[in-house]
């Protein structure tokens, strides 16, 4: 979807000519002075549309308008939840009636409202293509009308830039896991780092082998897809404002390893790659409204295959930060690579670091589709990426990192093993993470029950994209200084 604003001062509804001119009726109905009231005071009377969230009304050459086809489009008392009703029966029709040139009027009050207009008419509108070019997507242009441009513009603006960079975590979430892997994650970081103020490197296995990440390489050793280390930087203030690190998990395919998933539904684990996705989608966004914040994107990459070279359930191996781990299950990959990746990320004496992993099933079984799951070490820190996901409408919820949580993660042959028992599993992967983390504020965010969708509308969702955005765009006002 494409779309641009326009005040309606210069574009009075009169005169307009448009594909399809969707006007925004609340249940407390439209101005006396609109050319449409006449007709909808009708329309009410005869309890046709009463303007409720969604309801639609069409018109075909409404008296007093010079173009055809007219949507009144229902938007009940105008909150979020309202807004994306209307927003997502409005995406419905513009694809059932292959409606190209769009213009709505409409006055969504706060950015989360904006969030909930654009977002669900844009994830409405988004057609997934790479493999399956007969589903055709469906482009749309949509100009939106609006009272006070300046008003709007810079909240539309940021809506707009993370809506991009969803859209981009939801194509490489979606790509299937050949055509996901860890080198095509590194052609599409490299991409990203053509655009302005950002910069890629991608390391290959031997010079991840140079940096001792023992960890990383141990999952990587049975496949036959080279791991990949994806270095990102963005660069929008001055190299004396300590950067934020954001380290995505990049498992391009989990089949557990030797400790093996079970066949059913184990295509779902080409998604273990959403959290990089999402860092990837963050950076897109960052090179579109050029923040004044520094930012690395750190994404250890590879897959988790069995095989003659695969790590053993009982094999030690040495993690960069010079820990030893038992590994007791090999499908606790994640935190393994993660556990190097955390490490890197030290070296850039970052003012925070957030991790983003399709961690555990025990996080889907703790909060389900609805919150990702939050661990932080550091309560500022906690805070706002809780704030950012309410204002932008994807939501985390706090979870807890008492020591006592750490016990099962003792070994009797390293410093630590991968796995404890099943009781708390996702606060326990945890647990693992932070004996990695710098002493900086850490955040770690277990999506696995928020990056994607199973059943009919299998698919990635683009989260936490906007969490993470979100956060950054806070950011600005604060600088601090290198540590
Ligand atoms: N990628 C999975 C986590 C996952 C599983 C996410 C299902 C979404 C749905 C992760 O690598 C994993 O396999 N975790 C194990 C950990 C266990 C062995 C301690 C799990 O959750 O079962
Ligand atoms: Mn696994
Ligand atoms: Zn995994």
């Amino acid at each position: 979807m494409n779309f641009d604003l326009k005040p309606i001062s210069k574009h009075p509804l009169h005169r307009i000519h448009s594909g399809l001119l969707v006007v925004s009726v609340p249940e407390a109905g439209l101005a006396k002075s609109h050319p449409l009231s006449a007709t909808l005071a009708k329309a009410v009377a005869s309890k046709v549309f009463e303007g409720k969230p969604g309801q639609t009304l069409a018109l075909w050459e409404p008296a007093g308008l010079a173009t055809s086809q007219v949507l009144l489009l229902g938007v009940g008392k105008a909150t979020s939840a309202h807004w994306r009703s209307a927003a997502l029966k409005l995406a419905g029709w513009i694809k059932d009636k292959s409606v190209t040139q769009v213009d709505w009027c409409l006055d969504p009050k706060s950015l989360t409202d904006w969030v909930a207009v654009l977002r669900t008419l844009s994830d409405g509108l988004y057609t997934y293509t790479h493999t399956k070019p007969s589903a055709k997507a469906h482009v749309a242009h949509v100009s939106l009308l609006v009272s006070d441009v300046a008003k709007v513009k810079g909240m539309v603006k940021s809506v707009q830039a993370s809506l991009a960079g969803i859209a981009l975590a939801r194509e490489w979430g979606n790509r299937p896991p050949n055509h996901a892997t860890p080198a095509h994650l590194g052609e599409a970081a490299k991409a990203l780092g053509k655009l302005k103020n950002i910069s890629c490197e991608v390391l290959n296995p031997s010079q991840i082998a140079k940096l001792n990440m023992g960890a990383f390489l141990a999952v990587a050793q049975a496949s036959a897809q080279p791991a990949a280390f994806i270095v990102l930087h963005y660069k929008g203030a001055s190299s004396s404002v300590a950067p934020t690190v954001l380290v995505g998990k990049g498992i391009t395919f989990d089949t557990g390893g030797i400790s093996l998933k079970p066949g059913a539904g184990m295509d779902e684990m080409k998604f273990d790659m959403c959290g990089a996705a999402s860092v990837l989608g963050t950076f897109r966004a960052l090179a579109d409204l050029q923040p004044r914040i520094n930012v690395v994107g750190l994404i250890p990459a590879c897959e988790n295959m069995p095989g003659g070279k695969a790590v053993k359930p009982g094999d030690v191996v040495t993690s960069a930060s010079g820990q030893t781990i038992e590994i007791l299950n090999t499908d606790a990959e994640g935190r393994l690579i993660l556990s190097d990746a955390l490490w890197y990320a030290k070296r850039f004496k970052p003012r925070a670091v957030i991790d983003i992993a399709t961690l555990t099933g025990a996080c889907v079984i703790a909060l389900g589709h609805v919150r990702s799951g939050l661990y932080a070490n550091d309560e500022a820190l906690a805070k706002q990426l809780l704030k950012a996901g309410e204002e932008w409408d994807d939501l985390c919820w706090r979870m807890p990192l008492d020591d006592a949580y750490a016990e099962g993660l003792k070994s009797n042959f390293a410093d630590m093993a991968n796995v404890a028992d099943r009781a708390a599993g996702s606060v326990t992967a945890a647990k693992f993470l932070q004996r990695f983390a710098p002493e900086a504020p850490w955040a770690h965010l277990d999506i696995a029950g928020t990056a994607w969708k199973s059943g009919a509308a299998k698919g990635a969702t683009g989260r936490p994209v906007s969490v993470l955005l979100g956060y950054l765009l806070n950011q600005v006002h604060k600088p601090a200084a290198r540590r």
